[in-house]
């Protein structure tokens, strides 16, 4: 870490400054398997696979060649005015057929945020050629992450969002986390709490008007909010509410979908049936920017109808199905489906699970929680009591802090610290990652204590 290049002329996306001004960035130079080195030669085991996405490795030669003969033989080309390149047409087919639910179109952004700006901006489309413009309101949840555009910051149910004025869109409605843990009523069981979230959906939806409402966003398992599972029937519950209304159902499976959370896509996990799934990140294993939006048979349907009446899909992206992305895309499912990735997710989850639970006994953490390749641990001051620790130790940003000193990248959400390590990992590799993990809490815990004393 060197001080020497901050402050630099690079704006820092998402990053503590307070730490950049003491320390400078961590100026990452290349990466090996499940680890990456900066440029002083220190090593890090990268435990959030980059953010979600670099799950095949940082060095995964495959992928390197299939981007070289992309480049060689059509470096780039849009997908207008229908034009396209092969591999776009031969990935669409391929996502469609692994669809978590029947599906037979797929449209390209080039991020997770622009694909689900598109959802919003797909579903307004419909709103005015099915005559009915009123019908403009989004659905979706507290701690919800969907993106950083304006409208999918909106839909983004974090406190930071209202630090740009006017946001959230006065489109958006933000229902109840399903964090059983920290939201339930005394005594509530998993299943009463799924319940009342779907009487609180059906009450939203009759005080607006289902008339008014344009769809409800899910992240089947949440991710930035802090690896938040669904508690148990919570899906099954508010299905059919969505069902008798006929809101349709957006699976955000940026972060879940193509194996992390021990399926294929977390809709399977957990019974979704979505009219429309957003994937990002995973799809290109984080080696090419891409989006996409599976479409159900009906969706297509309804947005071809829509498009005769303007002879076209008036939207689209300059490098949306960018020829060498779906041919990345092509070989990263190629290695994630035959060439072993989610077997071994499927394979390692058991030994990453225990190993995070095993951190619940710890004097700071509060809940462990995850499902497949992914985990938090949430810190509390008192265990029993759920206390948060004051704001002003930033405890998840120590933990990181010093993970990182320690050779470990975990990144820290609110008061959770969150791991999603790459697919490829290694029982040894995951045994390391707890065994820093569990020493840099020690160090933290005790940091506290003295300042306390
Ligand atoms: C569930 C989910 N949706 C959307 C996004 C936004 O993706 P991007 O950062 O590629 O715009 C993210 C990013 O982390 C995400 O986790």
């Amino acid at each position: 870490m060197s001080k020497r290049n901050y402050p630099s002329a690079f704006l820092h996306p998402f990053s503590h400054i307070p730490t950049l001004e003491e320390q400078g960035p961590v100026i990452v130079d290349r990466g090996e398997g499940v680890y990456i080195y900066d440029d002083r030669g220190r090593k890090y085991l990268e435990g959030n696979s980059g953010l979600w996405n670099v799950v095949l490795g940082f060095d995964n030669k495959r992928l390197i060649e299939t981007a070289q003969r992309a480049y060689a033989r059509l470096p780039a080309y849009h997908a207008f005015f229908g034009r396209v390149g092969q591999s776009a047409l031969d990935l669409s087919e391929r996502i469609v057929k692994l669809a978590p639910m029947e599906a037979n179109r797929v449209f390209y952004a080039n991020s997770g945020s622009e694909a689900n700006d598109t959802v919003v901006k797909l579903l307004w489309f419909l709103a005015e050629a099915e005559g009915k413009p009123h019908r403009r309101l989004l659905l979706s949840r507290r701690n919800a992450y969907h993106g950083m555009t304006v409208m999918t910051a909106s839909l983004t149910g974090k406190d930071y969002v209202k630090s740009a004025s006017g946001l959230p869109l006065k489109e958006v409605r933000h229902l109840t986390c399903p964090h059983h843990w920290r939201e339930a009523q005394a005594g509530e069981s998993e299943k009463d709490f799924s319940a009342r979230l779907a009487l609180e959906l059906e009450q939203t939806i009759r005080n607006t008007g289902a008339d008014h409402i344009a769809g409800f966003f899910a992240e089947p398992v949440m991710g930035a909010g802090g690896v938040i599972p669904p508690p148990e029937g919570y899906f099954q519950a508010i299905q059919p509410v969505l069902g008798k209304y006929g809101i349709p159902l957006i699976a955000d499976e940026v972060i879940c979908g193509f194996g992390r959370t021990g399926e294929f896509w977390g809709s399977l996990t957990y019974g979704i049936k979505p009219d429309m799934v957003v994937a990002s990140k995973v799809i290109t294993a984080g080696f090419f920017p891409m989006g996409a939006i599976i479409l159900s048979p009906e969706m297509t349907e309804r947005i071809e109808k829509a498009c005769a009446k303007y002879e076209e899909l008036p939207t689209g992206f300059t490098t949306g199905a960018h020829p060498v992305g779906c041919a990345i895309a092509m070989t990263a499912l190629d290695e994630i489906l035959e060439g072993g990735a989610f077997a071994n997710v499927k394979a390692v989850t058991p030994a990453f699970q225990k190993h995070l639970r095993a951190m619940a006994d710890h004097p700071i953490v509060g809940e462990a929680r995850g499902v497949g390749l992914m985990g938090a641990l949430e810190m509390v001051a008192d265990r029993k009591t759920k206390e948060p620790f004051a704001g002003s130790l930033d405890v998840s940003e120590r933990v990181a802090r010093q993970a990182l000193k320690n050779g470990l990248i975990c990144r820290p959400l609110g008061q959770s610290i969150v791991l999603a390590p790459p697919f490829i990992i290694t029982e040894k590799e995951i045994a390391e990652l707890f065994g820093i993990l569990r020493r840099t809490l020690d160090e933290v815990h005790a940091g506290i204590a003295r300042k306390a004393a």
